[in-house]
């Protein structure tokens, strides 16, 4: 059976997740330590050879008691709002902090100002509003472009280059808008169009950047090239990536920032669940977890995303029946292959109302038991940042497995978290109102 090589689960160096995990409440989610370590020296390689400055995109992993992992190789962080950026200032003092919005909210931006050195707009309506005032306290100023070229198909949620795109601003809209006041303004152009691509993406993209703003590029300090770089995905072309970092740094003599999300803690995070009943309807096997794809990895219905699954590998959704085994037995019926063979394939689902909660149909090696250890790779990133509490289903409490292989548990998640997000917290009387 897959598994254990595949590199989601290379953390675990071989041991079992009930080795290791298996005296943690489920469900759960681990961050490695180690192998987020790994990525960002990775990275941090790439920064000595070129001179390239690397932002970590919050949106992704912003578990902060784990940056001072990322720190070294860090120039700074990347905000999506206020929030994120006063995290960044915050956690990470010393670093740069960027933001970009897809539109600034008037009553954040004086707070905005306490905590990022560079603002990055979205259009030139939007630089020229804020823009004043943030030049006057100091601040570096950019402007994401839209270089209209789409680098993928059939995932046109991730491609703010698609037809009508609101992100960034092409060529046309710069013509209409900016005033040479609105560009002496500029420090920098930020372009972010892709979404987990190799760098011959980011070639393509770079070759329109050059046609539409090369002209205005030279004027620039910086270059942001934003995230979607997959850098640590095994096979990334680095190379290729190091030649589009010096094109830049060469052709417009600007500093070259990028700021991926899923590149720092790519395969640097589980969810360990247990299995809580295994029901059959027509032949398809359902085992429902404690964990749920709609609250705990909410990428599995939005993107969508197949999480790996410890010796298990995914397979097509069948909703065939399994003929029973007497009908097997049957010389009439064709052998079935390993393929065809659905015995152990389950389909994993939460214990929501959600009908679609379901996380995809994984073949395993073994019938599955109630209390089994079912563990998820690849969930630090995208996951600890973007679930919810719908049904009431409690915050899965967050570990980090430190390089030494000690865990830590991070947060205290219960039902406060839940009830807080709702509504005003009642104080409870010292003493319950006697009943009458
Ligand atoms: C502006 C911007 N920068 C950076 C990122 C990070 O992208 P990723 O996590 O795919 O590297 C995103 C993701 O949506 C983004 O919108």
């Amino acid at each position: 059976m897959t598994g254990e090589h595949r590199a989601p689960f290379a953390a675990l160096d071989g041991k079992t997740p009930e080795d290791l995990f298996g005296g943690l409440a489920t469900p759960c989610y681990v961050i490695d330590e180690g192998q987020l370590r790994k990525n960002a020296a990775l990275l941090g390689e790439i920064a000595a050879r070129t001179g390239c400055r690397w932002l970590l995109a919050q949106k992704a992993f912003s578990n902060y008691d784990c940056y001072p992992v990322l720190a070294p190789y860090l120039a700074g962080t990347e905000a999506s709002g206020l929030y994120e950026a006063r995290l960044g200032f915050e956690t990470l003092p010393e670093k740069e902090v960027h933001v970009f919005c897809g539109a600034y909210r008037e009553q954040d931006f004086d707070a905005l100002l306490q905590y990022a050195g560079h603002i990055v707009f979205n259009s030139p309506a939007q630089l020229a509003k804020f823009g004043p005032c943030a030049k006057a306290a100091g601040k570096q100023l950019g402007l994401r472009i839209n270089p209209e070229r789409s680098t993928q198909e059939g995932h046109e949620i991730y491609d703010p280059c698609a037809p009508g795109s609101r992100l960034g601003t092409t060529r046309a809209q710069w013509e209409r808008q900016m005033t040479p006041a609105l560009i002496d303004l500029l420090d920098g152009l930020h372009f972010h169009t892709l979404c987990e691509q190799d760098s011959d993406a980011l070639e393509v993209t770079l070759q329109a950047v050059a046609e539409k703003f090369g002209d205005v590029l030279p004027r620039m300090r910086w270059l942001n090239m934003g995230g979607g770089h997959h850098v640590t995905r095994p096979g990334y072309d680095v190379p290729r990536l190091e030649r589009c970092i010096r094109f830049a740094q060469a052709q417009w003599g600007v500093t070259v920032y990028l700021e991926p999300g899923e590149a720092w803690a790519l395969n640097a995070g589980f969810l360990a669940s247990r299995v809580l009943d295994v029901t059959e309807n027509g032949g398809v096997k359902n085992a429902v977890l404690d964990c749920s794809a709609a609250c705990h990895m909410p990428d599995v219905i939005e993107m969508p995303y197949q999480p790996p699954v410890f010796q298990a590998c995914h397979c097509e959704r069948s909703e065939e029946s399994v003929p029973p085994a007497s009908e097997d037995a049957n010389p009439s019926t064709p052998l079935r292959s390993a393929q065809d063979d659905r015995s152990n394939v389950y389909r994993l689902g939460g214990p929501s109302c959600l009908s679609g909660d379901v996380i995809g149909d994984y073949r395993f090696d073994h019938p599955l038991r109630e209390g089994e250890l079912v563990l998820f790779g690849d969930l630090a990133i995208y996951s600890t940042c973007k679930n919810n509490t719908f049904n009431g289903m409690p915050l899965p409490q967050i570990w980090r497995r430190r390089e030494d292989g000690t865990l830590e548990q991070l947060t205290d998640f219960g039902y406060r978290e839940f009830k807080e997000r709702l509504g005003r917290r009642i104080v409870q009387p010292a003493t319950p109102p006697r009943a009458r």
